[in-house]
């Protein structure tokens, strides 16, 4: 017992000393939940960097440009055509649909808690920051396909959006930067609301049940899922190759060709209102939360990329149930306003 304590650290013990004061079972178990519970911590304020920082009309005119179709070449679709407020931000298909009738490669990714994002965006990365992200579905041919030159001139044509950027930014020039920091300030704004979870580590006890608070004890410790999925937004931002994808996206690879262990490396997604995002996977190929759990049990494909942390893990079936009614209580219930984009905690004052 005293070796498997000293893995988990100081902490760990003061904490169970503390439940033994407090007369409680003061379990190791207890102990190390106790220590975990404290990671899960939710923030006070959402970040914005000091580049582009909050502004109430800045938010206002972002949300504005990310419901409106102007934004395509035929005004038929806009951001919120895939990143829908009623599908967890995404747009509940394995592939995201281009103009034409095929698909892309890759799965619309939910939204949700983005400002935490502080590594770079996209499946494998290929966007440096929030606000850069934009010109490329606005002016890629298969999705809304107009020239970021045609979307200035259009929104200056517009005496509508000039009022809007001028009270955003002072005077009433569009230009590609602004209506890039615009939207990145609105997508900020797009935070998980309150799930259950979040009331079990406020200090109800009762907000989940008991099979989800082992399947906490797993995520946490022998199923190791913490170890990416880490932290109040349920991702370390970083990218790994879980043993799953085997088509010729190599995901950041083919960013970073001389890195072995990035072949197939994807982007730790959140698991915030997981729920409501199937089908899962950067390709949409894994189709319900037990596939998951099941690929997870499995390891994945082995192969020299596969993670070190991804090996079979041989849950039992309750174990399994566990882990997901675990993963059940991160989805947002109904007292979360679906179709308002800010959520707690607030933006902070301008
Ligand atoms: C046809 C559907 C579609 C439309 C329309 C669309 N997106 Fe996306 N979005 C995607 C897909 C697919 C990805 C993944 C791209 C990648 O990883 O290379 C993505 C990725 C993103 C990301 C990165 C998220 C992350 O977690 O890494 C952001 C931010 C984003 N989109 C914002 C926008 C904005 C803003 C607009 C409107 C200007 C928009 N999207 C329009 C499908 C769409
Ligand atoms: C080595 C890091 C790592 C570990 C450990 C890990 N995950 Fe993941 N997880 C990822 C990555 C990366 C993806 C996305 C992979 C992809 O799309 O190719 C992912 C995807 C998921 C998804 C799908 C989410 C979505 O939106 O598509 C779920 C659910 C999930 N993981 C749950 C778990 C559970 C449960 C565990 C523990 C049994 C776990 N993960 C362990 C890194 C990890």
């Amino acid at each position: 017992m005293l070796s498997r304590l000293k893995t988990f650290g100081a902490a760990a013990v003061a904490l169970m000393g503390l439940a033994a004061v407090a007369g409680s079972a003061g379990t190791e178990d207890e102990s190390r939940r106790a220590t975990w519970r404290a990671d899960y911590r939710p923030p006070e304020a959402i970040p914005f960097p000091e580049s582009n920082p909050y502004s109430p009309s800045k938010a206002e005119l972002g949300r504005r440009l990310f419901f409106d179709p102007v934004l395509s070449g035929d005004n038929t679709r806009a951001c919120v055509t895939c990143h829908r407020p009623d599908l967890a931000w995404g747009d509940g298909r394995a592939r995201a649909a281009t103009r034409g009738s095929g698909d892309m490669d890759l799965r619309t990714p939910t939204l949700l808690d983005v400002a935490w994002q502080d590594g770079p965006l996209g499946w494998d990365g290929k966007f440096r920051t929030l606000e850069s992200v934009a010109r490329a579905p606005i002016s890629a041919p298969g999705n809304m396909n107009l020239s970021m030159t045609e979307a200035v001139a259009r929104l200056s044509a517009d005496e509508s959006y000039r009022e809007a950027f001028a009270t955003a930014f002072g005077d009433p020039t569009v230009s590609a930067d602004r209506l890039e920091a615009a939207l990145a300030t609105f997508q900020r704004l797009i935070v998980a609301g309150k799930a259950p979870f979040d009331r079990w580590i406020g200090g109800d006890e009762a907000a989940i049940p008991e099979t989800a608070k082992r399947g906490f004890d797993l995520f946490n410790g022998r199923a190791g899922c913490a170890g990416c999925h880490s932290g109040w937004t349920f991702t370390d931002n970083s990218f790994h190759d879980i043993g799953v994808g085997q088509g010729a996206d190599i995901g950041r690879g083919r960013l970073m060709p001389t890195s072995p262990a990035l072949r197939y490396a994807f982007k730790t997604p959140t698991l915030r209102d997981v729920d409501k995002r199937a089908p899962f996977m950067h390709d949409g190929s894994v189709a319900t939360l037990s596939a998951v759990i099941d690929l997870y049990d499995r390891g994945g494909i082995a192969r020299p990329s596969r993670s070190r942390q991804i090996k079979p893990l041989h849950l039992s079936d309750g174990e399994k149930a566990d882990l997901l009614a675990f993963l059940s209580t991160l989805t947002a219930g109904a007292d979360r306003d679906e179709t308002s984009a800010v959520f707690p905690p607030a933006a902070p004052k301008p």
